[in-house]
């Protein structure tokens, strides 16, 4: 069964709450999000694989380590670019490998409109990045895009999710592990009257974490 991790790092949850804040414009907004990332990489990347290598210090030979797999990151275009950033800091060799999708509004089911991947994978540890988990939809289209490609180990890693969205991911691809920033309350249902939200909307949430990036609420 798949592990679900939910930070309880006081950095992650501080930046979380400003995240949330609809008050918080794009530019921290996007801040937030790479700072948030690079907190939730430490975590979810604590079981790399490494390989012992001799270094040369000014004054002898030392015993050290280097990564021993080669790592793959998949944002889920557009929300999940923010989060490319972060993990670059950390580390800076990961391949980015693009996919497109974007969630029907009316019937809440992700469509397809970008995948250049290569025939074969080019990486053995696969790192999926997008904020929000809601319905799960995406992150599981993206996922058995990815196990179709030959990936064998994949992570998630989000920053918000819904109960509903990690059920889904959770029992659609049990070998995948879920790292997130905060694990919300619910999915808003279909409005009721004018005025109501939309379906599908995380609650409490962050509002819709592509917009907030790119300035285009
Ligand atoms: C949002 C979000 C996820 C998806 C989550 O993207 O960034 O990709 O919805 O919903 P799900 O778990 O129900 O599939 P959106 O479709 O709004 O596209 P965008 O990132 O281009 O704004």
């Amino acid at each position: 069964m798949a592990q679900i991790h939910v930070s309880t790092h006081p950095l992650i949850q501080h930046k979380v709450t400003i995240l949330r804040d609809k008050d918080t414009d794009s530019l921290q907004f996007r801040n937030l999000i790479r700072e948030i990332t690079i907190l939730l990489a430490y975590e979810a990347t604590m079981d790399l694989a490494l390989k012992p290598v001799k270094v040369q210090t000014p004054l002898a030979e030392a015993d050290g380590v280097e990564l021993q797999e080669r790592i793959g990151l998949v944002p889920i275009l557009r929300a999940g670019l923010g989060m490319v950033n972060g993990i670059w800091e950390l580390v800076p060799q990961a391949e980015v490998w693009h996919i497109g999708l974007y969630r029907d509004e009316r019937t809440l089911k992700p469509v397809e409109y970008y995948n250049k991947l290569p025939v074969a994978p080019t990486v053995q540890v696969v790192l999926v990045l997008d904020p929000m988990l809601a319905t799960g939809g995406s992150a599981v289209a993206t996922v058995d895009i990815l196990k179709r490609w030959g990936a064998n180990r994949i992570k998630y890693m989000g920053i918000i999710g819904a109960p509903e969205g990690v059920d889904h991911l959770a029992k659609s691809h049990p070998d995948v592990d879920i790292y997130l920033a905060a694990l919300d309350k619910h999915l808003t249902p279909e409005p009721e009257k004018s005025g109501d939200p939309p379906a599908g909307f995380i609650v409490p949430g962050l509002g819709d974490a592509g917009d907030r990036q790119f300035g285009t609420a």
